[in-house]
């Protein structure tokens, strides 16, 4: 398989924020930018002492219009790709990018009102939301939430956006420490946090998609919040600043038996998912449709029911053999409803986290992996036996 990275120039590096700068980076070898779904991130080949690291940022904003991606990076100060970013590469350098990727996205078949809910420096793959909608006809609102106007990134972006709707976009902001400039300057709209009483004074009773991104915190409010409205888990696609696993899981505490069952996957339990914070450093991580909660029971009995194809999984180290059956979307996922806890981080092929061997037989990807791994390997977070597959796991 082909290198997926390409090389783009740094353009012109903007700051937004007291924290948050944009990246604007061109094509080296002056093709066309990438297509891209609202939503999606790059994945940054980043120089470091003992060898590149990969990094993924979200794209704020559309390739239309424009000669350049964009994202908008927040620094960390323990952050070694944000750091590199904010401080050492320059205007004019080049760096190597991988094409856009990742399961957040906003659902342009739909019709339904939208409803952004921006924690932070979670906007930035709200905000290339936005503007898709910005061109469309859906109702669409958008609320963000920060500390206070020095730390907003591109509040005037968005307000424009809102302003050549004709109404049918409406942005909020809440600061929960306002300066006295911000207040000076009428900033933000509300103060304190994003509450029951604010987002019931704001939406219209309808039929809202939500798309919730920012510290887990924050998307641990929102998604009570919500879900205390009414609004169905299924509605609600979230994406975490770091890796997470489910946010109902979250939201529900820790502990098996508080964690339920989302579609086709048992979430990992919610200290598992916070303790896999280290690869993604921004709002980059996959957001898992959720569906409606089931039960562990019921999800097991499901993965154990027996497939026509004969496909199966057989996990060597741990005596465990599964039939396959389409209840579960990769390998790692079939793994982890059956009570195992393999190893993963970014469930996306990126990290390779998730390596492990292969005894017998071979694996198929649903997703390509960044860097597909050597012969007699497999990546599970993105794979599905093809027929009978023996894992050194
Ligand atoms: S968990 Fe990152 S490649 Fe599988």
């Amino acid at each position: 398989m082909a290198d997926p990275f390409r090389r783009f120039r740094l353009a012109r590096k903007v700051s937004e924020s007291a924290c948050i700068t944009s990246f604007h980076l061109v094509p080296e070898d002056g093709g066309p930018l990438w297509d891209m779904r609202p939503g999606q991130y790059l994945t940054l080949r980043i120089p470091a002492p003992s060898g590149p690291v990969l990094r993924t940022y979200s794209l704020s904003a559309l390739p239309e219009g424009r000669d350049h991606h964009r994202i908008s990076v927040k620094r960390e100060p323990q952050g070694l790709g944000s750091r590199w970013l904010h401080d050492q590469l320059a205007e004019g350098e080049v760096i190597e990018i991988a094409p856009p990727r990742g399961g957040f996205v906003l659902d342009e078949a739909s019709t339904r009102p939208v409803l952004l809910l921006a924690g932070g420096v979670g906007l930035t793959p709200l905000l290339a939301m936005l503007h898709r909608l910005a061109t469309g006809a859906r109702r669409a609102f958008f609320v963000q939430a920060a500390e206070n106007g020095e730390v907003h990134a591109l509040r005037d972006e968005v307000a424009a956006l809102a302003a050549g709707s004709g109404g049918r976009i409406i942005a909020r902001t809440v600061y929960r420490a306002p300066t006295e400039a911000d207040r000076a300057a009428r900033r933000f709209d509300a103060e304190g946090v994003v509450d029951r009483t604010l987002l019931q004074s704001l939406l219209p009773l309808d039929d809202y998609e939500v798309y919730l991104c920012g510290p887990t915190p924050f998307m641990v409010a929102m998604w009570k919040l919500l879900t205390g409205l009414g609004i169905a888990p299924a509605r609600i696609a979230y994406e975490f600043f770091g890796k997470g696993g489910s946010l109902a899981a979250l939201a529900a505490g820790p502990g098996p038996a508080s964690a339920p069952v989302h579609g086709n996957r048992i979430p990992a339990r919610a200290p598992k998912s916070l303790a896999k914070l280290e690869f993604l450093t921004d709002p980059d991580a996959l957001g898992l449709p959720d569906a409606l909660p089931g039960t562990v029971a019921e999800a097991a009995a499901k993965q154990a029911e027996p497939t026509e194809s004969g496909a199966e999984v057989v996990f060597a180290r741990s005596g465990l053999t599964l039939p396959w059956n389409g209840a579960s979307r990769t390998i790692l996922e079939l793994a982890e409803a059956a009570g195992l806890e393999p190893e993963f981080s970014c469930r996306e092929g990126i990290c390779n986290t998730c390596r492990c061997a292969i005894r017998e037989g071979a694996v198929e990807y649903v997703t390509d992996p960044l860097d597909p791994p050597g012969p007699g390997q497999a990546l599970i977070c993105c794979s599905r036996p093809a027929g009978r597959v023996v894992l050194d796991l």
